[in-house]
């Protein structure tokens, strides 16, 4: 099948007509239709081009369901207790500071958890591993996890993001709770509730800003999860990476809705206060702010301008005055309590994160 056909396919969460279970005798026919296709080729280009200019219908991963997951929906606890993880992940030194930010935020809100780091081997220097250590983050060295159909469509910036797939493993290291934070986040308030939560999986519906008309959308974000590790739903995944359909441009975040859809506990905006809401409902930010476990820093980065470098004390004072002024100044509340929890962790910290430089 010409890679463009197949690249269309991939962008969308185009509902399928027949169950998985049909799709040889569906992959059959459709071979047939290919040569008719070829005829119509002309018309198709007119036609594809079109759907991308006047794309009106939004489908979500619902109407493109595909059976790819057994998992029940609920768990009973166990009595053990205790057994539980903080998670996010480290895969450029960019990201160290906001992470040893994250973890001490963590810490700071009595989060009663083991914080553990999955980071890529090459990727991360000795002194990103020193600083966030200095935080109470215990690095974990996890294998790259590809993107499937060799990267095809996926947006650049995601391309690290499958091996998120990995914190599904962290029942080996005896985790049997654990929520998911990116590297963008920070911990406003406690939320050891998250680690009783009798659901398998759970996650905050995703926000898109001002101007994109997805609006508060039906899928979820995966930039906070509350999930159980579990060995085989991690290699059940990686199998069913290979024959799912989903808009490969977005990722694993694309991929856990469809894996996850309609079994996924929809958990309140104060776990995961993405920006782009306080862009579409100053309103409802306001109302969210007094509850906000996790601020989720989507649209402004008050901590990275660049991918790679550890920035040094005085750079970033200067990125977080850039970021106070980014929007005109919207989120200069925002970015404050980012700095805030980094001036809190360099008096706590600074003597350690410092002899890391
Ligand atoms: C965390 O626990 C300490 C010690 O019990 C307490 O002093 C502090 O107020 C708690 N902090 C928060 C944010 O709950």
């Amino acid at each position: 099948m010409p890679s463009w056909f197949n690249l269309n396919r991939a962008w969308t969460y185009e509902p399928l007509r027949q169950h998985p279970a049909d799709q040889a005798t569906r992959w059959g026919k459709q071979s047939k239709i290919k040569l008719g296709l070829g005829i119509v080729l002309s018309v198709g280009i007119v036609l594809l081009l079109a759907r991308f200019t006047f794309h009106s219908e939004s489908y979500n991963p619902l109407d493109n369901y595909q059976n790819i997951n057994a998992l029940p929906v609920t768990h009973v606890p166990s009595s053990e207790g205790g057994r539980r993880a903080v998670v996010s992940a480290l895969y450029s030194d960019g990201f160290a500071i906001a992470v040893a930010v994250l973890g001490h935020s963590t810490t700071a809100a009595n989060v009663s958890a083991r914080l553990i780091l999955p980071y890529l081997e090459g990727r991360i220097s000795p002194k990103a591993l020193c600083i966030v250590r200095s935080t109470g983050w215990e690095p974990q060295l996890v294998p790259f996890i590809p993107p499937p159909h060799d990267g095809q469509s996926i947006h650049a910036r995601f391309r690290d993001q499958y091996t998120k797939l990995n914190i599904w493993t962290l029942d080996k290291m005896g985790i049997d709770t654990a929520v998911y934070l990116d590297a963008d986040t920070l911990v406003r308030r406690n939320f050891d509730e998250l680690f009783d939560s009798p659901f398998n999986f759970a996650a905050v519906p995703d926000v898109y800003g001002a101007g994109d008309p997805r609006g508060f959308s039906l899928t979820f974000n995966a930039g906070v999860l509350a999930y159980r590790p579990s060995s085989a739903v991690f290699d059940d995944m990686l199998q069913k990476l290979q024959t799912a359909s989903y808009p490969l441009k977005q990722a694993e975040q694309a991929f856990l809705n469809l894996y996850f859809g309609g079994t996924a506990m929809r958990l309140p905006y104060i776990y995961n206060a993405n920006l782009a809401i306080k862009q579409r409902s100053p309103i409802l930010w306001e109302r969210l702010v007094p509850e906000m476990r996790v601020i989720h820093y989507t649209t402004v980065k008050p901590f990275q301008e660049h991918m790679d470098a550890i920035l040094s004390p005085e750079e970033l004072e200067e990125v977080m005055d850039r970021g106070a002024r980014r929007e005109g100044g919207f989120f200069r509340e925002e970015v404050g309590w980012w700095r805030e929890a980094y001036e809190r962790m360099m008096r706590e910290h600074g003597d350690a994160i410092r002899r890391c430089y």
